[in-house]
């Protein structure tokens, strides 16, 4: 029995009727373009999120986190609504919470259920550790229930949850990567169709590791920085008079930034159309099998987000800058920015003299010590047992 199946029999006292996962995220280029109706290529971490669960007859939900000090958390069906979900130190119970809601609000015929989480996707780290959990949920209910939702609808509720019930409005990226990707791919989303295109991404093979530096910075998406991003991207392409940042195309950029009077929305348009360009780039190289050659990209990238799009912070520069000086191909942040992680892309031989100089350099600004770990493209959400 799996270690969250027998917690789960411990905790309620029965067995689970199953157990779910599903993993966390690193985007490997393609940031804030997703609610620009842009494009994006994550891959699956082998990091995951398992939820083990059963039915219940009495229209509750019971939720317990391995990781949360705050026991369990008890609501009815009755009570779900967007206006009241869990604060405080339950916080994270709006997650789930939010799923089943999501479910539930498009008709679905979701009961109640004993769910016990356990992850060992880090929080806060850039990492989509919600989105694991939220499509964790939204499989374990779809199978409970017998929900005939594609993998690509179940990201969809996953990500209604989070927009609806947390409130916050994060685009289609995370949770389409956690319930679509396959191992050994990056997941290239067109994010405007929900087109999907499995990417062979075989760094071994190339002689290649990628490093996530998590930088300890715990970002908070919800905190405003985020929404104002979206509604800037927005106004500008009200302003230009297309549907989205995506239509602008690339070789038209500098006729659109013309048009435009606030500089800061001229910089926040220029990331976006340029990080477009920059995913066709990155699928050309990979498509022709230049693997090292990205590394530039990935910099480039970075500077986009830290100069023009402004969601950088000290520590993700101070970890790009470090890694690429000791020899990295490249790096930039993943995620949304203020915090959270970077990735670096470096010879399989370099990757301990690469670890060990940010790690040198974090303990010389005085900054937490970073977590940094060697990550491979992982499967999506699946049933464990
Ligand atoms: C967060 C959001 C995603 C995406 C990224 C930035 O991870 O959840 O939808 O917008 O930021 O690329």
């Amino acid at each position: 029995m799996s270690r969250t199946a027998q917690e789960f029999h411990e905790l309620y006292g029965y067995p689970a009727e199953g157990v779910w996962a599903a993993p966390g995220r690193v985007n490997l280029i393609g940031e804030h373009t997703d609610y620009n109706d842009g494009f994006v290529l994550p891959f699956a971490l082998p990091q995951r999120t398992e939820v083990a669960a059963a039915r219940r007859t009495d229209g509750t939900i019971a939720l317990h986190s391995d990781g949360a000090p705050s026991g369990v958390v008890t609501l009815t069906l009755a009570e779900l609504g967007p206006g009241h979900p869990p604060q405080g130190p339950d916080g994270w119970a709006a997650y789930p919470a939010g799923v089943f809601w999501a479910l539930r609000d498009a008709g679905l015929p979701v009961g109640g259920a004993d769910l016990h989480i356990r992850s060992d996707v880090p929080a806060g780290a850039g990492l989509s550790s919600s989105a694991a959990l939220e499509v964790a949920t939204a499989l374990a209910l779809a199978d409970l229930y017998e929900l005939p939702l594609t993998r690509p609808e179940l990201a969809a509720f996953a990500r209604r949850a989070e927009n609806a019930y947390v409130g916050v409005p994060c685009g289609a990226m995370d949770q389409m990567a956690s319930a679509c990707a396959i191992e050994g791919h990056a997941l290239r989303l067109d994010t405007r169709s929900l087109e999907q295109r499995h990417i062979p991404f075989d760094c071994a093979s190339a002689g290649l590791s990628l490093l996530v530096i998590d930088t300890r910075v715990k970002h908070a998406l919800g905190d405003g920085a985020y929404a104002r991003r979206l509604a800037s991207c927005h106004q500008a392409a009200a302003a230009l008079g297309v549907r989205a940042l995506r239509d602008i195309p690339y070789g038209e950029l500098e006729q659109a930034l013309a048009r435009l009077a606030d500089p800061v929305g001229r910089r926040r348009v220029r990331h976006v159309v340029t990080e477009n360009e920059r995913v066709r780039r990155m699928e050309e190289l990979l498509a022709a099998g230049r693997l090292r050659e990205t590394g530039p990209l990935l910099t480039e990238g970075h500077l986009s987000l830290r100069d023009d799009y402004e969601v950088s912070c000290p520590e993700l520069d101070l970890a790009v800058a470090t890694a690429d000086a000791a020899g990295a191909h490249g790096s930039r942040m993943t995620g949304g920015g203020f915090g959270g992680s970077a990735l670096a892309l470096v010879d399989a031989d370099a990757q301990q003299a690469v670890a060990d100089a940010v790690t040198e350099a974090f303990r010389r600004a005085g900054h937490t010590p970073p977590r940094i770990t060697a990550a491979a493209p992982s499967a999506g959400a699946a049933r464990l047992r």
